[in-house]
């Protein structure tokens, strides 16, 4: 812990984890009436990765990217301040963060989960940056994962072909404000439009008979395809504008476009809305599928260890999903 003053923020590591298991558009056809030729051209999907062993949990997933991302760099695990987890399928409701802690022996770390779907690691990360910049902390580990497997209905083909599971995990340090990579971030919602997504808990008919309260269970996730679509296309472009007007910056001065992997077409949409090339786009979900909290900081590793991405390059990162919440991060790396 530091004392309160004005510190910049920079990533200094990342890593990721994915399930071996692949299933292709093919054999998603062997389990509802649906066809490669349909998933692709509507998605840009081919196929996804799913979460099957038995016991396994986001959990796993978050603590093996969270472990790549300390080792890449030789960190004391102990030296990280806080855990941010942005998930939306723990498997824990009180919060499932405080598990990685111990998993990773970040013994010092205050840990805790975010839940905003597919814009969870976006605001982790802005969450992270706000700790940092007032002083309070020197070290983030910010972890997006997601098991959307365990929450779809595996014989609804208007969803089910779409999600994957994956973690992805970045490590923040605080650094001097000249050096600040974090250059400006904007996030909204629009909670009008919360039911276009969800997963919602539902209430049994009957109520306890002697408490007369209601129980229930969460249902899977059922979602208006369109009305995301619109959404996505019309508000992403708008928040990354915002976000670069305000540093006197234009789309030309932008090197990479790192949009939440939901969909190619929104992706491509938004670049063309954008007047961004698609040699600037960042896209590998035709690989993993629309794996939510965890697809920006797993395409990010993924560009990372190729070594795409150079000093100084200006990059735009934009999550958006159920809430209906949204936000841009800029950052120069
Ligand atoms: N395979 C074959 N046909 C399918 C299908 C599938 N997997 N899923 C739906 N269909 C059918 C529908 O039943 C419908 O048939 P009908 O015309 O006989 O009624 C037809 O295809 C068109 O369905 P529709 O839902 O209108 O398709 P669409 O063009 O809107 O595409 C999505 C569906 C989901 C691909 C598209 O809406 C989308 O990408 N939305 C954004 C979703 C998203 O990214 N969500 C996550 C945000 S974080």
């Amino acid at each position: 812990m530091k004392s309160c003053m004005v510190q910049g923020a920079k990533i200094i590591s990342t890593g990721s984890a994915t399930p071996s298991v692949k299933v292709s558009n093919e054999q998603m056809s062997s389990i509802v009436d649906t066809s490669d030729e349909w998933i692709f051209t509507r998605t840009g999907i081919k196929e996804r990765r799913l979460l099957t062993k038995y016991g396994q949990s986001v959990t796993d997933l978050a603590t093996r990217a969270s472990l790549q991302a300390i080792n890449n760099i030789s960190m004391d695990p102990s030296s990280i301040d806080l855990i941010i987890l942005a998930t939306s399928s723990p498997n824990d409701l009180f919060g499932s963060a405080s598990k990685i802690q111990y998993e990773i022996g970040a013994v010092n770390a205050l840990a805790f989960d975010i839940t905003a779907a597919c814009s969870g690691f976006v605001i982790g990360v802005v969450t992270a940056f706000q700790f940092i910049s007032n002083g309070t902390y020197e070290n983030v580990l910010v972890i997006g994962a997601d098991v959307l497997s365990k929450w779809v209905d595996w014989s609804d083909r208007s969803t089910c072909i779409l999600f994957g599971d994956a973690a992805g995990a970045v490590i923040i340090q605080s650094c001097s404000s000249n050096l600040n990579s974090i250059l400006n971030f904007h996030l909204s919602t629009d909670g009008n439009y919360a039911d276009h997504l969800s997963i919602a808990y539902k209430e049994q008919l009957d109520p306890h008979p002697i408490l007369n309260l209601y129980q229930g269970s969460f249902q899977y996730v059922s979602m208006n395809g369109k009305e995301v679509y619109k959404f996505a296309v019309s508000q992403v472009p708008l928040s990354i504008m915002s976000c670069l007007d305000k540093l006197n910056m234009s789309t030309e001065d932008v090197d990479w476009l790192l949009l939440h992997q939901a969909n190619e077409r929104i992706i491509m949409a938004v670049a063309e809305k954008l007047s961004i090339s698609s040699n600037k786009v960042i896209s590998n979900l035709s690989k993993y599928g629309n794996t939510s909290a965890a697809s920006i900081p797993l395409a990010l590793n993924e560009v990372v260890e190729l070594n795409q991405i150079s000093r100084n390059d200006i990059i735009v990162i934009a999550g958006f999903g159920a809430g209906l919440t949204w936000g841009t991060i800029i950052l120069r790396w």
